[in-house]
């Protein structure tokens, strides 16, 4: 009886959980036009931010950032303090896109 109660609750949940990592419609658009939001957001909010100004764990404000797109590559593939090295996790294309969407931030002119 318990059992049966639990389970389409999981399931509403579930779906709910789904829905909402899918992102919004904002979103959605977005990342069809650029590969590298949907990699940023995956892999390099969680310190640097929607916005990558966040800073969280020593992260730095990427809007503000001088370095040149061949400078930050190598950052993403090779991680630098506590940011971890990337070149396993993401392709060449997908960090040379990453690094592309991080430029349209802000700072990188
Ligand atoms: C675990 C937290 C963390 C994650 C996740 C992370 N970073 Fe970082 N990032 C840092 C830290 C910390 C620094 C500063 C490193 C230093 O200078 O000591 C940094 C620095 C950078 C820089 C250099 C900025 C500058 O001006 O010096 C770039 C570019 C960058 N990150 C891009 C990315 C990208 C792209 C991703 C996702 C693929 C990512 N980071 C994911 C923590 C993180």
């Amino acid at each position: 009886m318990r059992r049966s109660f639990i389970l389409p609750w999981g399931i509403a949940l579930l779906m709910l959980a789904c829905g909402s990592a899918s992102g919004t419609g904002e979103d959605r658009m977005a990342v069809k036009g650029s590969p590298g939001k949907a990699v940023f957001n995956m892999n390099c909010t969680l310190c640097h931010g929607r916005d990558g100004k966040a800073g969280l764990n020593g992260a730095k404000d990427l809007t503000v950032s001088t370095l040149t797109a061949e400078e930050m590559m190598a950052i993403v593939k090779n991680g630098k303090g506590a940011m971890a090295p990337y070149k396993q996790v993401l392709s060449a294309k997908e960090i040379e896109a990453v690094v592309a969407y991080i430029r349209t931030l802000g700072g990188a002119k």
